[in-house]
């Protein structure tokens, strides 16, 4: 059992819907023993940044475009982590790409709308993702939460939800459905973090080394 709470960072770039859970979650008592220390957004007018200053969340903007390159952008994300000590990042629809230092590498985790290693990496996000799921006439589809690597939408699977796709489906029902399921999955695994403590990421982490 960890000493405190968890210290959550979370990265939006968007609507910040899992972000919204996260803190509802925590607000109504389903998640437990978690504090969000910090938002990060990577953009400045989008409906997250309303939801993270209505909580009275500590945030950041730090946008891509303001700085010389991605080294230095990352860099900027890694600092702002590192200051206020937290334990676990969460990209929650964050579509920039954090190149992840050594020391954050095992501590990162993202949710897919899909079941991964299917229909991921760059361009994959939002609408395109069910599109491409209706596209190719799959009968399964669902959400995957994984360890961040430094390649889009890759890493261990540390769990996956999943949901039918119906005949009448349109990629508005389906992405309807998934995020059902990911308004779930994610808090779940949170918890288990939040319970048992980073170890119990290990089993996934040590995939992350034998993969890279
Ligand atoms: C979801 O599809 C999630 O899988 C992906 O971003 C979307 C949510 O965005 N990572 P937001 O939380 O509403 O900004």
């Amino acid at each position: 059992m960890p000493e405190g709470p968890l210290r959550l960072v979370v990265f939006i770039s968007g609507g910040g819907s899992t972000l919204e859970n996260i803190i509802q979650r925590i607000d109504d008592g389903r998640l437990t023993n978690t504090r969000i220390v910090l938002v990060v957004s990577s953009r400045s007018n989008v409906r997250g940044v309303e939801i993270a200053r209505t909580a009275d969340l500590p945030l950041a903007i730090i946008r891509k475009q303001d700085y010389a390159d991605e080294a230095a952008f990352s860099s900027t994300l890694t600092a702002a982590v590192d200051a206020v000590h937290a334990d676990l990042v969460v990209l929650a629809g964050f579509l920039c790409f954090w190149r992840l230092p050594a020391h954050w590498q095992g501590r990162v985790l993202n949710i897919h709308p899909a079941l991964l290693p299917r229909f991921g990496g760059r361009g994959m996000y939002g609408q395109h993702v069910h599109e491409a799921v209706l596209a190719t006439g799959e009968r399964d589809s669902g959400c995957t939460v994984h360890l961040a690597d430094n390649e889009y939408d890759h890493g261990p699977t540390v769990a996956q939800a999943h949901v039918p796709v119906e005949p009448d489906d349109t990629p508005e029902t389906l992405a309807a459905r998934v995020a059902a399921a990911e308004r779930e999955l994610y808090p779940h695994v949170i918890q288990q973090i939040a319970v048992n403590g980073l170890g119990w990421l290990d089993p996934y982490r040590a995939a992350l080394c034998a993969d890279s």
